[in-house]
């Protein structure tokens, strides 16, 4: 049984365009309530760190470099089955592969600009909350 529960960042490309609200829209139409939001800035160091299962990977100091371009805004959301609903909700990674509908369809340009992350398990969607959130900032 699946916790309900995920974390979400909408990433620097649409915020800089002005996609945040009409994201967090569809996000609650989905059926998730947004428990806590906030707006942060990454640094380099955070990013690293944040990202830090995909070092090695060929995509990976680009990916640092998007994310610390710009604010970002972070946010825990609920709703039963939660990290597998978000990802149906958001679509694939590649906005060019993601389901007609889908958040990175409609707002993602590329597959290093993709609008927004989703959390992949029960157990990243708590790391990531911790990473983000102090406790205080989270009692729910
Ligand atoms: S993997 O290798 O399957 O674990 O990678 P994936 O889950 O598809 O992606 C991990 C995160 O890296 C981002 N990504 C990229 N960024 C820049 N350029 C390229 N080519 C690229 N490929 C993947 C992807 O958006 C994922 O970020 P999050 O924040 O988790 O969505």
């Amino acid at each position: 049984m699946s916790g309900n529960i995920t974390f979400t960042i909408i990433k620097p490309d649409a915020v800089s365009k002005n996609y945040t609200e009409a994201i967090f829209e569809k996000i609650e139409k989905a059926g998730f309530e947004v428990l806590k939001r906030k707006d942060v800035c990454l640094t380099k160091e955070l990013a690293e760190n944040f990202y830090e299962i995909h070092k090695g990977q060929p995509f990976f100091a680009g990916l640092v470099e998007f994310m610390t371009s710009g604010p970002i805004v972070v946010a825990a959301l609920k709703k039963g089955n939660a990290v597998e609903d978000f990802r149906a909700t958001i679509g694939k990674t590649n906005p060019l592969e993601a389901a007609e509908g889908t958040i990175r369809k409609v707002y993602g340009e590329m597959v290093s600009r993709n609008a927004i992350h989703g959390s992949d398990s029960d157990e990243n969607a708590q790391r990531e909350i911790r990473f983000f959130f102090t406790p205080e900032e989270v009692e729910f």
